[in-house]
C-alpha cells in the first residue's frame, strides 16, 4: 500500500485536498488550525479553483498543485485524502485513495448508489482504513452529550424526532456548476443539503430505519431533482421521524432545526442564519419540567473546552481533529464509514419510495441510485 494508516501518531499526518470548490475552503480553514495536519498537495481539473482555494487561507500559497488525483495519491501518499469533488465522483476517488492505504474525509453523500455505499463499508472494514463523514451536525457542541443520555435511558422511550432543513438556494447558485442539482452527480434538496441532517437525526434517536414513505416535488427551481422533499421514517425501535428538506426558501434565510422528543425529556436544536440554538427540557422525578441547557453547556465546556464551541462556527474542525485522533488511537470516527452507507441506503430509500408511490423497507434489499429517479418530473 502507498499510503499510510498509523495507528500511533507521532509526527503530523498528510493531507490531500481533491476539489477545490466551495467546501475545501473550510477545509483548508480546518487543517490550517490543527497541528497534527499538514497538507501537501491539492488537487482539481481546474487550476484557477486550486489557485483562488491556496489564496483564501494565509500561508498556503506554495501548496503543490495537481489536476490528476491518481498522480497526487501515487506521489504524495497523503494519510488522509479530503474528497471534495461533486458527489458523483466520490466513490471512484474515494476507492482509489482506499485501495492506495489512505486514510479518508469523505464529503457527503458518501455516494448517488447504495452498492457503492457498501463497496466502500466494506473496504474501510477490510482495511482498516478510517473514514470520517462531512457530516457536519454530529460534530455541533452538545449534540454528543444528549446523544448520549438519550442511548443511556435518561430521558426515557424515545417516541419522535423532527428535522427541517430550509436551505434556500436561488438559479445562481445551481448554475454555478454543471453537477449541482442533477440526479447522476448530485441529487435534490434532501440528497445533498439534507442527508446528514437525517444522520444527525437517526443517530440521536439510538435506532435504525426500517421503513421509508416520501414524497418529492420541484416547486421554484430549475433544476432535474427535487427542490422539495417530505419523508416519514419508521425506526427499529418503533418510533416515527418527520423529515423536511428544501431549497426553495430564501436564501438568505438558511435554517435547520432538530427536534427528539421522549417520555421524559425533549431536545431541539438548531441553526438559524447561521446562529445556534438549543433547548433541553427533561422531567425531575417529583414531576416538575427543567431545563437543562446550562448543564449541557458546562458539561461540553469539561469534556471538549473552548474547542468544542469553535466547532459551531466551522464543524470541520471536529471533523478534522477527530479523525486525526481516531487514526492515532485507532478507533471509529464519530461520523464513521457506517454513518455514510447508512445514510445513503436511507435517503435512497426515500427516493424509491417517492418514485413507487408506496413505502419501502430498509435496508434496500436491491441496489438503488440516485440515477434511477432520472425523469422523475418529466
Ligand atoms: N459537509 C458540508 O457541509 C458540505 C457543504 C457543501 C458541500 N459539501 C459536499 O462537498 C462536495 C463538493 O461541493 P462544493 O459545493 O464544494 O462543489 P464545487 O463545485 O464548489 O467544488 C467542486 C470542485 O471539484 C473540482 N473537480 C471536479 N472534478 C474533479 C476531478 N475529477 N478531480 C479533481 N477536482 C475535480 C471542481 O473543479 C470544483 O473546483 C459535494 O459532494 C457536496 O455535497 C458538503
Amino acid at each position: 500500500m502507498a499510503g499510510n494508516s498509523n495507528t500511533s501518531v507521532s509526527t503530523p499526518l498528510s493531507v490531500i485536498i481533491i476539489g477545490c470548490g466551495r467546501v475545501a475552503e473550510k477545509h483548508l480553514k480546518a487543517i490550517s488550525k490543527l497541528k497534527g495536519l499538514e497538507l501537501k498537495a491539492v488537487v482539481d481539473v481546474n487550476p484557477d479553483s486550486a489557485k483562488r482555494l491556496l489564496g483564501s487561507v494565509k500561508g498556503f500559497a506554495d501548496t503543490k498543485f495537481y489536476n490528476d488525483y491518481k498522480q497526487a495519491i501515487d506521489e504524495v501518499k497523503p494519510s488522509i485524502v479530503s474528497v471534495t469533488v461533486p458527489s458523483g465522483l466520490h466513490f471512484q476517488i474515494a476507492k482509489y485513495a482506499m485501495e492506495h492505504g489512505c486514510n479518508l474525509l469523505l464529503e457527503k453523500p458518501m455516494t448517488m448508489s447504495v452498492s457503492e455505499a457498501r463497496e466502500i463499508f466494506e473496504l474501510s472494514k477490510k482495511t482498516g482504513l478510517k473514514i470520517a463523514m462531512g457530516h457536519i451536525y454530529r460534530y455541533l457542541p452538545i449534540v454528543g452529550l444528549v446523544r448520549e443520555d438519550i442511548a443511556e435511558g435518561k430521558y426515557g422511550k424515545v417516541t419522535h424526532g423532527t428535522i427541517y432543513v430550509r436551505w434556500g438556494h436561488d438559479e445562481a447558485y445551481y448554475s454555478s456548476a454543471a453537477w449541482r442539482g442533477t440526479w447522476k452527480s448530485d441529487g435534490g434538496a434532501l440528497m445533498n443539503q439534507t442527508i446528514h441532517a437525517i444522520d444527525l437525526l437517526v443517530w440521536l434517536m439510538g435506532s435504525e430505519p426500517e421503513e421509508a414513505s416520501a414524497m418529492i416535488a420541484r416547486r421554484l427551481r430549475n433544476i432535474e431533482a427535487e427542490d422539495l422533499g417530505m419523508a416519514v421514517l419508521r425506526l427499529e425501535n418503533g418510533s416515527l421521524a418527520q423529515i423536511e428538506g428544501t431549497t426553495a426558501t430564501i436564501p438568505s434565510k438558511h435554517t435547520a432545526e432538530f427536534s427528539v422528543f421522549c417520555e421524559k425529556g425533549q431536545l431541539s436544536m438548531g441553526l438559524d442564519s447561521g446562529k445556534p440554538h438549543i433547548s433541553v427540557y427533561g422531567i425531575k422525578p417529583d414531576g416538575k419540567t427543567k431545563k437543562l441547557n446550562g448543564y449541557y453547556i458546562r458539561k461540553q465546556f469539561k469534556t471538549g473546552g473552548l474547542f468544542s464551541y469553535k466547532c459551531a462556527l466551522n464543524p470541520h474542525l471536529g471533523i478534522y481533529k477527530d479523525l486525526f485522533e481516531s487514526i492515532s488511537e485507532n478507533r471509529n470516527p464519530i461520523a464513521d464509514a457506517y454513518a455514510g452507507f447508512s445514510s445513503v441506503d436511507t435517503l435512497l430509500g426515500i427516493y424509491k419510495s417517492a418514485k413507487e408511490g408506496h413505502p419501502v423497507k430498509l435496508p434496500l434489499s436491491d441496489d438503488f441510485n440516485s440515477v434511477d429517479m432520472t425523469g422523475f418530473f418529466d
